[in-house]
């Protein structure tokens, strides 16, 4: 057990894969998880319910690709929740076509880029008001494998494919915009960084998985428990790196970004949406 710190961390996709595991470790931790979610807990998972029915684990329920869904949601944290410590924007995944948001994004591009950057700023105050204000933003190491990239192409990709194609491109924006904002986020108290968990298998029966067919054999017999990735979400907020903002770690050490120079056209754009279409602050 980890007794230096506690207080209250939000997770969004806290329900499934690395982030239920990450959940777990932080309730046994004696840390209170506030649950951003779409779908329900496990109703069979005793020590979550036991959790819920405690108000140690708090769920809030949205949609995070629906702004109206997200905004009804943020406004609930803001009411209920006095102050956060973590934030780890988890939420996301490979899906298996072009899909779009309500708002008409890339489907990818929307959880995984523009809404990270929504709910860190949105909840802000709430970070601000902690002990240890830190974001983790939940990226991937197949952002490695990306040749080109271009940031005017992402909300409307002119090609697909999967886990390659505008998943890796959008955790890779994602990255970019981190380590962009990080520096401002730092001189305001807050620490910002990017982390890939690792290969872990999170298959699920009902999931229509976006992944190359050969990959699912793979992670059946190859990749990590969620357990695994949950600790190096976990390690990315609290280990050696806790005082390294806008970095991108994989398995626990500092990686380089390719692509850097496109970083600031990226937090522009993210920036336009949020103020644009969410915060409801005048765009200059
Ligand atoms: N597994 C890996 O090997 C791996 C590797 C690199 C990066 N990652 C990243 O790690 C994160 C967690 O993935 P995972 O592997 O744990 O996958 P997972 O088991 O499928 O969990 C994904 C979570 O995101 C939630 N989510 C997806 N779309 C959502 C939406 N529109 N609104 C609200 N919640 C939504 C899911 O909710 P529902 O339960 O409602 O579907 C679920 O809780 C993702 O960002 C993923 O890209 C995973």
């Amino acid at each position: 057990m980890n007794t230096q710190y506690t207080g209250t961390a939000l997770i969004t996709g806290a329900n499934n894969g690395i982030g239920l595991e990450l959940t777990r470790r932080l309730l046994n931790e004696g840390w209170e998880v506030a649950a951003l979610i779409r779908s329900a807990f496990p109703a069979d998972d005793l020590p979550i319910m036991k959790a819920v029915n405690s108000r140690q684990l708090r769920i809030y329920t949205a949609d995070l690709a629906d702004f109206s869904s997200l905004r009804g949601s943020l406004n609930r944290i803001k009411a209920d929740e006095p102050k956060l410590e973590l934030l780890f924007n988890n939420a996301g995944g490979s899906f298996p076509e072009l899909l779009y948001s309500p708002q008409g994004r890339e489907l990818h591009y929307e959880l995984q880029t523009v809404v990270p950057y929504i709910i860190t700023m949105e909840l802000k105050e709430l970070l601000l008001k902690g002990s240890m204000p830190t974001v983790i933003n939940t990226s991937s190491n197949a952002i490695l494998s990306i040749k080109s990239f271009d940031p005017a192409l992402l909300e409307r990709p002119l090609t697909f494919k999967k886990l390659f194609g505008p998943y890796a491109h959008t955790k890779m924006a994602l990255s970019l915009w981190t380590q962009e904002l990080a520096p401002t986020l730092a001189a305001e108290g807050i620490q910002l960084r990017s982390a890939d968990p690792g290969g872990n298998n999170t298959l699920r029966k009902d999931k229509n998985s976006g992944l190359p067919f050969y990959i699912k054999p793979l992670m059946k017999m190859f990749f990590h428990h969620p357990s695994y990735g949950a600790g190096l979400l976990y390690n990315a907020a609290l280990g050696k790196h806790k005082d390294n903002p806008g970095v991108f770690l994989i398995k626990d050490q500092v990686s380089s970004l390719k692509f850097s120079g496109h970083a600031p056209a990226v937090l522009n754009q993210v920036q336009h949406i949020y103020l644009q279409e969410f915060s409801g602050a005048p765009v200059i």
